[in-house]
Formats: structure tokens, sequence, C-alpha cells
């Protein structure tokens, strides 16, 4: 247990092999880092955790450096600035920082965004307001490109850039079909998101209802899982489709090798060819000059009640690996979050 004085950290201690397990964390206390002139100490209010952490984990060669072993865990926090020895920041300015796993964090001030807490929750910095509704944004409409009446398939549909991505659909004029897992998300993806059909791909004939539920085909496939879920939606592909691969998360606990199967590259690539597909990877940073035109129209949506949103707060530093491991199996219902410590005090 830490106490106020204490900087609780969380550090990578192994490398997982499949899925991650809480053997592969360590939690300690570290003393509280004191800022040098330039810079600021940051507490953190709240950590970001996404499926990209699983790569981080990974030694295996990436478009990121891996997070070492003994080194604190990586990723996208809210904080608040608790002592500033920097002329850009006062004391109680509330950030968007990269400060990781951990309670205390020392910053300089590069990478910091001041977030104003009477314009939005700041804790949406992190989801909708944050890089996942970004990612939606920028994959969805630069490559995706949905014409009104098109059909857009997105499958995590109840996570943190699927439901952006149906809604921002719908907003374009496009029929927005989600996949989901459970009856729970599905029913929050058909009647809170407005998505116009949802369907459960643990349903044993997934398959049947997906191609039910896009009786005109799929003009614009918003890959965020691969797998199973691929295999369903291929096939459905119209000519000229546009496929975003924003993720493939059924894939990141696979171990080198793990899969087998019939070789189906070739039929892949005869679809490819014979329907036109367009098939275009990306990272959201290739196209952060669109951020600010992101930030501007997402928060006029989620004014006038066009973009919904939810979070799935879980409290405590010490229940992220947990929260973490959950993510990669679909237990978490919306943006998750890690309550680290409250705004106040
Ligand atoms: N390219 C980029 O720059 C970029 C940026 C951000 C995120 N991403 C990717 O976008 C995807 C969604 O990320 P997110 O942050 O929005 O996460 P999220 O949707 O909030 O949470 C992950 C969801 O994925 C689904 N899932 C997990 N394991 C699965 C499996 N084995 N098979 C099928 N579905 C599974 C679960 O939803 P269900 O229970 O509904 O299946 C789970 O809730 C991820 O692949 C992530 O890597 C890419």
């Amino acid at each position: 247990m830490a106490t106020a004085d204490e900087n609780k950290r969380i550090l990578l201690l192994s490398r997982p092999v499949g899925s991650p397990s809480a053997d592969n964390f360590r939690i300690e206390n570290a003393p509280v880092p004191e800022p040098s002139e330039g810079e600021v100490l940051l507490k953190i209010l709240y950590l970001s955790l996404d499926p990209y952490m699983r790569g981080r984990m990974s030694a295996a060669k990436s478009y990121a450096k891996p997070v070492g072993i003994g080194d604190v865990m990586e990723g996208g926090t809210v904080a608040k600035v608790v002592r500033s020895r920097h002329p850009g920041f006062t004391e109680g300015d509330i950030v968007l920082s990269h400060s990781g796993w951990q309670s205390f964090a020392l910053s300089d001030g590069r990478g910091l965004r001041k977030l104003d807490a009477t314009r939005a929750p700041v804790s949406t910095a992190l989801g909708v307001l944050g890089m996942p509704g970004f990612t939606a944004y920028a994959g969805l409409l630069t490559i995706g490109k949905p014409k009104a009446g098109e059909t857009v398939v997105v499958a995590a549909a109840s996570g943190a850039v699927g439901s952006v991505v149906g809604q921002i659909a719908r907003i374009r004029g496009a029929r927005a079909v989600g996949i989901a897992g459970g009856a729970a998300k599905c029913a929050f993806v058909r009647n809170e998101l407005g998505f116009d059909a949802v369907v459960d791909h643990h349903a044993p004939d997934f398959p049947a209802q997906l191609a039910a539920a896009c009786s005109d085909g799929i003009d614009v496939y918003f890959e965020n899982v691969g797998g199973k879920v691929w295999d369903a939606v291929f096939p459905l592909l119209n000519d000229f489709a546009r496929v975003p691969v924003c993720g493939l998360i059924a894939q990141y606990n696979d171990q080198p090798g793990s899969r087998s199967g019939p070789d189906r590259l070739p039929a892949t690539m005869r679809d490819v060819l014979s329907k036109s597909l367009l098939i275009r990877g990306f990272i959201q940073r290739e196209f952060a000059d669109q951020f600010p035109d992101f930030h501007r129209e997402a928060s006029e949506w989620i004014a006038s009640g066009k973009l919904r949103y939810k979070e799935d707060f879980v409290d405590g530093l010490e229940n992220a690996p947990e929260a973490f491991i959950g993510l990669l199996e679909g237990r978490n219902f919306g943006k998750l979050i890690v309550r680290v410590a409250p705004a106040e005090g």
C-alpha cells in the first residue's frame, strides 16, 4: 500500500508468452521524485489502458520500441501539476501526459497539453476526445471515406474506437453495423449509440447473422479485431470496398506460428484484385495534422448529442494489470480507464 508520499509504479517484470498474466508485472513503491529547475511534478489522476500496450510488452519488431524489462509500463495519463518549477505551468493545471503506470512523474513540459475541465470531463482526453476517438475519425474519414447510403461495419463496436467509428459513419449518412461480444454490449450499441444493426460475434451462427445484417454487402469495414471476425466479413465486401486496418486485437496474444489452417492468401489476393478492394493499415499518429479538426468536430458532436461515449472506470493503480488482461479478453465495457487518484487534494 503506497502512502501519499510514495510513488506507486507498475513495472514490466517479464515478457508474456501468449496471454499476459499478473506475474508479468511488479508493483513497487518508490520515493516521490523532486522536480529540478524547468520541471513539473505530476500527480496522475487517470491512466488509459489500451490494446497497443500488449505490443509494448513484447520484444517482437513493431512500429514502436518495447518497454524494457524493469521499466515502468507505458501509458497515456491525465495528471495534475502539484509542483511547478517550469514557467509554462502552475500548480493545479490539469494536463494530458504520457507518464505511464505510476502515481507520480516528472516532466520537462514537452508533450504536455493543458486540459480545460470546464469544457469536458478531463478523462475524455484519453478516450472520445483523445487518441482512440481520433483514431476512429482519421481512419474512417481518410481511408474508409464512407458515402451516404453505404454500409459501414465495425468490430469492437462498444469500445473506445469502434463506438466512435459507427457514430461518425451515421453522421455521414451511412448505415452503421456493429459487431460486439455479448447481449449487454450489443444492446448498448443498438439502443444507446444508435447503430442501425448489431451482431454478436459469440453467436454460433455469427457469419450468417452478419450476412443478414448486411444484405447490400459491406462498403467500408473498419478492422479492429481480425481472426474469425475478419473471416466472416471478407466474403461480404462489395466491389471497391475500403478496409482501414486499425487493429487486430484477436491476434495480439498469439504466439508466432500458433495459427495453422489452409493458406487463404491466394484466394484473398484474388478478391483484392477482382473486387478492386482497398486494404490499408495505419497508425493514428500519421494523421496528427488532423487532430485540431477532429477535436473541434467531436466536441460539437458531443455537445449536440450526436456522439455518445461510455467510460469503464477501474479504481486503484494496483488493479491496472488485471484490468489490462481483461481488455484483451473483452471484459471491458467502454473506454477502459484507471482512476489513480482523486483530482482534489
Ligand atoms: N492503428 C491505431 O493507431 C490504433 C489506435 C488505437 C486503437 N487501435 C486498435 O483499435 C482496436 C480497438 O481498440 P480500443 O482501444 O477501442 O479497445 P476497446 O474496443 O475499448 O476494447 C477492446 C475490445 O476488443 C474486443 N476484443 C478483445 N479481444 C477480442 C477477441 N479475441 N476477439 C474479438 N474481439 C475481441 C472486445 O470487445 P467485444 O467484447 O465487443 O468483442 C474488447 O472490449 C484495437 O485493435 C486497437 O489495437 C489502433
